[in-house]
């Protein structure tokens, strides 16, 4: 591509701590939501029994492998690496007044390992999990208390991080709720939309109560939200389908529009009313809302369609949102549709919209990969995804879109949420492990990490044009 990203662009890969760290109960850690999750945040929750398999109780064993892991990161030229803080390490129920010292000292040896080799970390207050004590006890998030117990979690690794960690997200895709209400917010399925936008209001006065405690506590911070940017097309030319597709990205595009304008939209009124939703909004939610976040952030996997005929439309069978098919798109093993322009339309969506900072914190092909007679994996097929994704960011910057960096999902294979398999990899990393957890856990460079290794290196100018 005939165009070097921004030298101040940062490059990296992300990731969530439950699906990477293992380590389930080390150091005083409680149980989180997470830990009754063994199929994956869509699969059956199961209380703990000792002895069954949950195979995050070890997951990629980050926990003891930090060092070997950042030095790979290093050595991909990262700039930037996105990692969670699990909540139930630092506050084991999440009620607690004083913090599990073990567990901020568990941090601090990452946040300096990440130091030592120059990296930028982007941390995630929550990333689909809470205490488990939260959920059982409180009922989530539909709880106003919870909004205090948030509040003292992020001012305590605000507090203890922030001469180190400098970029903060508040909740990963805030609007996962909608469709998985115990992965986003401890909150039963099934749930009456009452009690959920109950808890998803809680939610967003909690995140603005944390962004005011990052600018108070970390000097220089940013802080950003975090949203599944999965954008609907309208499936046909009808105004009826446009219409929808406007109403249906009006979902998700509500957490960006009352976490980065501090108050609700005028369109929700209307949806609260149809669903006889009433809203518990004191003036000191609304107050505390005006704290608005310093930039936007995203996922971007998939795209999917919707009209108002559903006779007319075909579904995806994937797992985390059932979208609408596009018969221009191809889809992954997991049903997920391709569509890397997509990304570049989101982009100068949001930034038309927000018209704040926009960071892409995650982005990339869950496939199955194979390990070659020479001990290669030749992932060509991460590759053409990512280098489609990546020209189309390059597209987006000289559309005058303004985007921090790019962190991919994930740089090491990890546990997917979704499913709660291995064999569902992202990394430019391999990890010899398999879905029920059986392997030497040993780390091998696959083909796409020399790949990127070259687009960092070369600043983007490497990434040839999408060849669909
Ligand atoms: C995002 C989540 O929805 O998608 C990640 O923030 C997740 O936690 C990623 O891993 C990919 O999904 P999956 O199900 O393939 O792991």
């Amino acid at each position: 591509m005939a165009f070097r990203f921004p030298d101040t662009f940062l490059w990296g890969g992300a990731t969530a701590a439950n699906q990477i760290e293992g380590a389930y109960n080390a150091d005083g850690k409680g149980l989180s939501t997470s830990d009754i999750q063994p199929y994956g945040t869509f699969g059956e929750l199961k209380p703990r029994v000792e002895g069954d398999f949950n195979i995050k109780d070890n997951a990629i064993d980050f926990y003891h492998r930090y060092p070997e892991d950042i030095a790979l990161f290093a050595e991909l030229g990262f700039s930037c690496f996105r990692l969670s803080i699990a909540w139930s390490r630092i506050f084991p129920k999440g009620d607690e007044l004083e913090p599990n010292l073990q567990g901020l000292e568990y941090y601090d040896k990452i946040f300096d390992e990440l130091e030592k080799h120059n990296i930028t970390p982007l941390v995630t207050l929550s990333h689909y999990e809470m205490p488990l004590h939260l959920a059982q006890h409180y009922q989530g998030w539909t709880n106003r208390k919870l909004i205090e117990f948030f509040e003292r979690y992020a001012s305590t690794v605000f507090s203890r991080y922030g001469d180190r960690v400098k970029h903060w997200l508040t909740f990963n895709e805030i609007n996962i709720t909608l469709h998985e209400p115990f992965t986003g917010a401890g909150i039963p399925r099934g749930t009456d939309p009452q009690n959920l936008y109950q808890g998803i209001h809680h939610q967003l006065v909690a995140s603005a109560k944390a962004v005011k405690a990052c600018h108070q506590l970390v000097p220089n911070g940013k802080i950003g939200n975090m949203m599944l940017g999965a954008i609907q097309y309208p499936l046909t030319s009808h105004p009826d389908d446009i219409f929808e597709a406007l109403q249906q990205n009006r979902e998700w595009l509500f957490f960006g529009d009352v976490q980065s304008r501090g108050y609700y939209p005028s369109y929700i009124w209307r949806k609260f009313k149809q669903m006889g939703v009433k809203l518990d909004i004191t003036e000191a939610d609304k107050e505390a809302l005006t704290e608005t976040i310093d930039f936007i952030s995203f996922s971007y996997y998939m795209t999917g369609c919707v009209s108002v005929h559903q006779s007319d439309m075909a579904f995806t069978d994937e797992d985390i949102l059932k979208m609408g098919c596009n018969p221009y798109l191809e889809s992954s093993d997991w049903g997920w549709q391709i569509d890397p322009k997509g990304l570049r339309i989101v982009l100068n969506l949001l930034y038309d919209r927000y018209q704040k900072p926009l960071f892409i914190v995650e982005n990339g092909l869950g496939a199955v990969d194979t390990v070659n007679e020479n001990g290669q994996i030749e992932d060509d097929y991460r590759i053409d995804y990512l280098n489609d994704h990546l020209y189309q960011v390059g597209e987006a910057l000289q559309d005058g879109v303004e985007i921090m960096g790019y962190t991919s999902w994930a740089p090491i294979d990890l546990v997917s949420a979704s499913t709660a398999q291995m064999s569902k990899r992202y990394g430019y990393i391999y990890v010899d492990s398999d879905d029920q957890g059986q392997g030497s856990l040993l780390r091998k460079r696959k083909k796409s990490f020399f790949w990127y290794q070259d687009v960092i290196q070369s600043k983007g100018e490497n990434l040839t044009p999408p060849t669909k």
